[in-house]
């Protein structure tokens, strides 16, 4: 059973964020299992509360859980044209301390949303900038943007357009290629 830690850059309620998730999370094969881990309850990070060594429990067990899994799939609106403040400080929080950063080797998905026909691309290659530093393996094709999210979306959060289900469909196949390849390599686990 693969585990796949799912972030989403948007705390808001009805965050289109958080439906295309919970669309995503439902197109992976069986073994791949989808836990959305909560990022809206993080102190902004402050180096000073890990440098006695007794962070704060809120820190440990988002880093707990995020070692936990096998790789991250972020789903991310753009705020200004960058990654949400939220979700920045959530990839800060897990990179330290720095020898035991919870991100390190683990394969990575993004997915940007915007409900205009931007599609989040400044967020989606912020994000992505960041993740070469955390040495995050990143799916690099087919690339995810979705614009005119709430079109694409019924009442129930389901999305209504097939050939979108299609490609995401793709998507996930290449990010299940790419864990599967690292699970594959036995020195992946170690680093
Ligand atoms: C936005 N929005 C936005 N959209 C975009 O395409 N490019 C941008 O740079 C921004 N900037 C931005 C900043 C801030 C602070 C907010 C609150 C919003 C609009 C944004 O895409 C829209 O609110 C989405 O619905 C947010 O995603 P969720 O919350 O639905 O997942």
């Amino acid at each position: 059973m693969a585990k796949i830690a799912v972030l989403t850059g948007s705390l808001r309620k009805g965050a289109f964020s958080k439906k295309i998730a919970a669309n995503v999370a439902e197109l992976f094969p069986d073994g791949f299992e989808a836990e959305f881990v909560s990022i809206g309850n993080l102190l902004l990070y402050n180096q000073d509360l890990d440098d006695n060594n007794d962070p704060p429990q809120v820190y440990t067990s988002f880093r707990n859980k995020i070692k936990a899994c096998d790789a991250v799939l972020f789903v991310t609106p753009e705020y200004n044209r960058s990654v949400p403040g939220v979700l920045k400080n959530a990839l800060d929080v897990g990179s330290r301390p720095k020898a035991d950063s919870v991100w390190n080797g683990k394969p990575a998905a993004i997915i940007s949303q915007s409900p205009s026909n931007l599609s989040g691309f400044g967020a989606n290659h912020h994000l992505r900038q960041s993740l070469v530093s955390l040495n995050m393996p990143v799916v690099q094709q087919p690339e995810a943007y979705i614009a005119n999210v709430a079109t694409l979306l019924d009442e129930n959060g389901q999305i209504n357009n097939e050939k979108t289900v299609q490609f995401l469909q793709s998507f996930v196949d290449a990010f299940v290629d790419l864990i599967n390849k690292k699970r594959d390599i036995p020195s992946f686990n170690s680093v």
